[in-house]
């Protein structure tokens, strides 16, 4: 059933399920009455964000962007490398992550929304390392903590690969 890189399953297809489903209504419990917009960050949230998405029972927007990294020498550096289709401002906005990690990425991402002046902003994570967090940000919505190795799965890829596997797993040390 797994890849011969995978050591373990961390949360199954059904853990995962269940517990986007109460995230799901935890926010839209939050943001009753008014209206949502996700920012999904390519490409590893994707698959969070429609799986979140399908189950909010509020009206809701969504929009993505992709950031890229300068590269292996300048870590947390990124850049926006595909803006998102339209404004937010005055809008109620949750940024839509597949990890919190250093919060060197989100860190970024924030401020970069702020500037655009939402009504709000929040963040929602699938996965949240917080043993590795450099920076200190505020997640309002998570759906697991998880310990300090590299998972895949759900859109979390290595190299690339993996994103596509139902469940989150742990990668085997020598891969
Ligand atoms: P940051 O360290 O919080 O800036 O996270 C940067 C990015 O690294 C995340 O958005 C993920 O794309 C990636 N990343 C961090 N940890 C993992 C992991 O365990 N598996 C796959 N990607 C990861
Ligand atoms: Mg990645």
């Amino acid at each position: 059933m797994t890849e011969p890189a995978i050591e373990r399953v961390l949360f199954t297809e059904e853990q995962i399920e269940a517990r986007i489903r109460e995230v799901a209504a935890e926010i839209s419990t939050k943001y009753t009455g008014r209206e949502l917009k996700l920012i999904g960050v390519m490409k590893g949230a994707i698959f969070f964000l429609t799986a979140l998405a399908r189950h909010l029972t509020i009206p809701v927007k969504i929009d993505l962007l992709a950031i890229s990294a300068f590269g292996k020498g300048a870590p947390g550096v990124v850049r926006i490398a595909k803006d998102l289709d339209d404004t937010i401002e005055g809008e109620d906005v949750l940024l839509v992550e597949d990890i919190v990690d250093t919060g060197l990425t989100t860190r970024y991402l924030l401020q970069a929304l702020s500037a655009r002046n939402p009504r709000s902003l929040g963040l929602c994570t699938l996965l949240d390392r917080t043993i590795r967090r450099l920076i200190q940000v505020r997640v309002d919505f998570r759906c697991f903590e998880i310990p300090d190795r590299f998972v895949v799965g759900f859109g979390l890829d290595y190299k690339q690969l993996y994103r596509n596997l139902g469940y989150i797993a742990v990668m085997k040390h020598d891969t």
